[in-house]
């Protein structure tokens, strides 16, 4: 891993022609090069730390192309001042003046995840779970480390498994009790990032769960941010506790269970915090049943304002596997697509 001492390119400032100044440049860039790809170190006041090696040499290769020596010089004040500067907002912890870095973070509405993140102690065996990149993404853009995360619907905990592994504190409701118990042993598995990071499952049905109290036995008065991925109604039956949204018997019913937990949970959300609804349609009897736009309403008119609807691509569940043939003749039969994609719904609190 090379060094790069920010005092070395700080000293280039004084140069006064642009050849000199290139020639400098191109050495401090062939040194990162020849290290190999991944990380260098850079040396401010005498402390290391790691920075994408790729960024820099993007930056210095900007610079080194550049015409003029005024230009330049503009070029090297502001990477120098990305290297040694931090500007963090108020919900989470990434540095806009090292923006460039943040290739592994996505800023699109359409998310297209191939494969599921193998990393941390997800087992990916409960059906219905989400995907480990969905908290993580969501985790790192709107909350800052030692911030408390809120599920109300965590099956196998899968948020609480990916708050660890990022320094979150985090509080999972689930209704079923095995299921709480299998999600509480696979939690207490995951190396956390900082040996303070605190997980709390509670066994409640939140549609009824006195969220004050509980927060308080905790020792808070508030959450940073929400994340719910309640059952898409009844497509997979998780029990048969009647609490339990998949036993819904009808839209309506289900739309307002959901709409209970939303104003439960509204109190204990910080203002101007966040809160993502991960869902999905459904059909039956020759209609879809657009359950995201119904509950993204539901949110609406409880005191949140919409952000963001992403799209994201959606496998085949261990279901369908066998029966992709007989989906396709059943879409072509009968004037429908098959689902590919399911929501996330990003909300504000006003
Ligand atoms: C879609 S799953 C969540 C999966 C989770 N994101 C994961 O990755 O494992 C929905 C969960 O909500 C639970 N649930 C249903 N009704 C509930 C209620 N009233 N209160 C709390 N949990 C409930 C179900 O038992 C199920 O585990």
């Amino acid at each position: 891993m090379k060094n790069l001492s920010i005092s070395s390119l700080e000293s280039l400032h004084d140069l006064k022609d642009l050849k000199l100044l290139r020639s400098e440049l191109s050495k401090i860039k062939s040194g990162i090069e020849n290290t190999g790809k991944g990380s260098a170190r850079i040396i401010l006041n005498g402390f290391a730390e790691e920075i994408n090696s790729e960024y820099i040499l993007n930056e210095l290769t900007q610079i080194i192309n550049t015409f003029t020596l005024e230009r330049s010089k503009y070029y090297l004040k502001r990477l120098i001042k990305s290297l040694t500067e931090a500007k963090t907002g108020s919900i989470n912890d990434l540095n806009l003046n090292r923006w460039k870095e943040y290739d592994d973070i996505i800023t699109d509405s359409l998310w297209i995840l191939k494969k599921r993140d193998r990393s941390g102690e997800h087992k990916a065996a409960y059906w219905g779970n989400f995907i480990p990149q969905i908290p993580n993404q969501l985790l790192k853009r709107y909350t800052k480390k030692n911030e408390w995360v809120l599920d109300p619907f965590l099956g196998s905990g899968t948020t609480l498994i990916e708050c660890k592994k990022l320094g979150r504190n985090g509080i999972g409701i689930e209704l079923l009790e095995n299921i709480a118990a299998n999600a509480q042993k696979v939690i207490n598995q995951q190396k956390p990032l900082d040996c303070n990071t605190v997980t709390e499952i509670i066994n409640a049905d939140s549609t009824k769960m006195d969220f004050k109290k509980e927060l308080k036995s905790i020792g808070i008065k508030s959450v940073q941010f929400l994340i719910m991925h309640p059952p898409y109604w009844d497509i997979i039956k998780f029990s048969n506790n009647k609490n339990d949204l998949s036993n819904a018997e009808t839209v309506d019913e289900f739309l307002k269970l959901f709409g209970k937990v939303v104003e439960n949970t509204y109190p204990f959300l910080e203002k101007g915090r966040y809160f993502a609804l991960v869902i999905g349609d459904k059909y039956s009897k020759g209609e879809w049943i657009p359950l995201g736009f119904y509950t993204m309403q539901e949110v609406l008119k409880r005191g949140y304002k919409l952000k963001s609807v992403i799209v994201k691509n959606f496998e085949e569940t261990k279901g369908k596997m066998n029966q992709k043939e007989l989906w396709r003749y059943r879409a072509l039969a009968g004037g429908f697509y098959i689902f590919k994609h399911e929501y996330i719904f990003l909300f504000q609190k006003k």
